[in-house]
């Protein structure tokens, strides 16, 4: 069962060129040019009720425009697409009761209106009872930390105090499915974790459906099990984010603090990067040893002070496999 399917879904645009100029400027008058963007071009997949997903991918990856038309925004160009057990985009009404959005790039809110009129307007909008919205109101209230700004026109919101208002907003009315793109977008350090913290509460406690794009990988570390890593409008890897790092993470790195000074520090298993006052570091494959075994046989050897495993880095490793295109072996 799946709350979201997509099948080979797309989204092109014709955009006119303008050609510069005088000469250009004739064509322009005489003649008009079109190329097509592929903005999404022939994505599938599932998404099941309660998943927390993560739809990753570069600056005009088609992130947006997927979101779009799985909000019923935009109409495919072609290919299938169900969600709530509806298609959006034709039953658009009826569809948008059951989901939630954010688009961190710009509001839903009345921008003249305190924040508090926005949200009493929306409840009418999508007819939320009022102990349910007196009640949600509260909470959101509470777990967002918007007392504070409640009476405050959204025009005179920070962006953070903003964002977390779009998002009290977007769940109101309860929805099944919420998308968040790029919720993050712009905030400092403690306003994203406030927020982090918000979407794994609803998703936990609520069990509702959340895709989210973002390009904070502490987000994606945070939040997500699943990603989805799309480019150039096509799905390069789906799946967890742990066999993510397997397969296609850099290698992990030893650091080890010696109690005394060796003259050579070399480890069966791993590679030794550098040796200096003390400190090694060595680089290891995660498929060919553990580093419990590499501790092992550091300490059968060595006086050992202070050790650390270091991951990879899943940033690093999400760049490659965008700059690489795994697709032939990235796909499930
Ligand atoms: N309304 C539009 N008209 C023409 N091109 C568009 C439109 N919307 C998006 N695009 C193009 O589609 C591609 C994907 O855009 P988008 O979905 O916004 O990417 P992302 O959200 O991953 O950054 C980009 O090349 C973008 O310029
Ligand atoms: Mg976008």
């Amino acid at each position: 069962m799946s709350i979201i399917t997509v099948k080979n879904l797309q989204k092109h645009f014709k955009v006119s060129q303008h050609h510069r100029g005088v000469w250009g400027a004739l064509r322009n008058l005489t003649t008009r040019t079109f190329t097509t963007v592929k903005a999404v071009d022939g994505i599938s997949f599932t998404v099941a009720p309660g998943e927390l997903v993560g739809y990753l991918g570069p600056n005009g990856a088609g992130k947006s425009t997927t979101i779009k038309m799985l909000t019923g925004l935009l109409v495919p160009t072609g290919g299938q697409l169900m969600a709530n057990g509806r298609v959006p985009w034709q039953q658009r009404q009826a569809y948008v009761q059951h989901i939630g959005a954010v688009f961190g790039q710009r509001t839903t809110l009345w921008w003249d209106l305190p924040v508090i009129e926005s949200l009493a307007l929306l409840k009418h909008i999508y007819r939320v009872e009022d102990g349910r919205f007196q009640n949600n109101l509260a909470e959101f209230t509470t777990l967002l930390e918007m007392e504070p700004f409640l009476h405050t026109p959204v025009r005179s919101l920070s962006l953070g105090q903003r964002m977390r208002a779009d998002i009290c907003a977007a769940l109101l009315h309860d929805p099944d499915l919420l998308f968040l793109d790029e919720p993050t977008i712009g905030l400092d350090v403690v306003a994203k974790e406030r927020i982090r913290e918000f979407i794994q509460h609803i998703n936990a406690d609520r069990g509702t459906t959340i895709l989210l794009t973002t390009h904070d990988m502490a987000d994606v570390e945070r939040l997500c099990s699943r990603v989805m890593i799309i480019d150039h409008g096509r799905l390069l890897y789906d799946g967890d984010l742990q066999n993510l790092q397997d397969r296609f993470g850099g290698k992990r790195e030893l650091i080890v603090d010696f109690a005394e000074a060796y003259t050579a520090v070399p480890l069966a298993g791993a590679e030794l990067i550098h040796y200096h006052d003390l400190r090694a570091k060595y680089q290891f494959d995660r498929q060919s040893i553990s580093a419990s075994e590499l501790i092992g046989r550091l300490s059968a050897h060595y006086r050992v002070r202070d050790l650390a495993v270091r991951e990879p880095d899943i940033e690093a490793t999400i760049r490659r496999i965008y700059e690489n295109g795994l697709l032939d072996t990235a796909q499930k």
